[in-house]
C-alpha cells in the first residue's frame, strides 16, 4: 500500500457533515450524515452508506507553463478558514476513453479551458484529484475541494462555467456533495 490511496467513507462518522447530495448527471448517491477521509483503499462496510476510493497521481495534461502557474498560486487542504468542502465524483463516457491523449488534451484545455478557468479561482479554492477508473470503481475520478464559506458563490460560478464546457459533454455521471467541517 502507498500513501497516495484514499477512501471517502460516507456514514455516521468523520469531521465533515454532509449538507446536501445532488445528482448533476446519472444516478445519485445516498446522503450520509458525515464523511470521513481515510488513507488506503478501505473495503465497503455494511454500516457505511458508501465508500469511494481513489489514488492521487501524476499530471496527465498540464504543460510545464501551466504547472508553474498552478504551483505558484495554489494552496493546500486543511486551511483553518476553509470549512466548506465539495466532494464531486465523476465518470466519463466510453467516447472520452476511446480518444488519444492529444485529443483529450484538446478538449480539456483548447476547447474547454478547464485549467485556464480553474486558475482564476486559486488560491481561494484548494483542490485534490483522485483517479478511480483503474481501480474498477463506479466513478473515474473523485474530486475534492475546500474553501471558506465566503467563497461558496465563486465555487458555484466555477462549476457553472466548467459544466457548460465541451469537456462536460463527456461526463455521464456526476454527483455534487457539499460538506461543512466540524459542525455537530
Ligand atoms: C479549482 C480550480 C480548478 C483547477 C485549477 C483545476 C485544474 C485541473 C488540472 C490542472 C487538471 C489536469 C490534471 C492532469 O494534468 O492530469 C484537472 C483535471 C480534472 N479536474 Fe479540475 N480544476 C479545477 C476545478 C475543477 C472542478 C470544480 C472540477 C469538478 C467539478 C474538476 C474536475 C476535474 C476532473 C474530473 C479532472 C480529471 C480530468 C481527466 O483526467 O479527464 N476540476 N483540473
Amino acid at each position: 500500500m502507498n500513501d497516495r490511496m484514499f477512501s471517502f467513507i460516507g456514514g455516521t462518522e468523520g469531521p465533515w457533515r454532509v449538507e446536501r447530495v445532488m445528482a448533476v448527471k446519472g444516478d445519485t448517491l445516498a446522503k450520509p450524515a458525515r464523511v470521513k477521509i481515510a488513507s488506503g483503499l478501505i473495503p465497503d462496510a455494511t454500516d457505511n452508506t458508501w465508500t469511494l476510493r481513489g489514488v492521487t497521481s501524476n499530471q496527465r495534461y498540464t504543460t510545464q507553463e501551466e504547472n508553474k502557474k498552478l504551483v505558484s498560486v495554489q494552496e493546500g487542504l486543511n486551511r483553518p478558514e476553509a470549512t466548506c468542502a465539495a466532494l464531486i465524483p465523476i465518470r466519463k463516457n466510453a467516447a472520452w476513453w476511446a480518444m488519444s491523449q492529444d485529443q483529450r488534451r484538446d478538449i480539456l484545455e483548447k476547447h474547454s479551458k478547464h485549467i485556464e478557468i480553474g486558475l482564476r479561482y486559486l488560491p481561494a479554492i484548494a483542490r485534490k484529484l483522485h483517479h478511480s477508473r483503474d481501480l474498477g470503481e463506479p466513478f473515474d475520478f473523485i474530486t475534492w475541494f475546500e474553501f471558506a464559506p465566503t467563497h461558496t458563490h465563486e465555487f458555484d460560478e466555477l462549476l457553472h462555467a466548467l459544466r457548460a464546457s465541451e469537456e462536460w459533454n463527456y461526463i455521464d455521471r456526476e454527483v455534487d456533495i457539499r460538506l461543512v467541517r466540524g459542525v455537530a
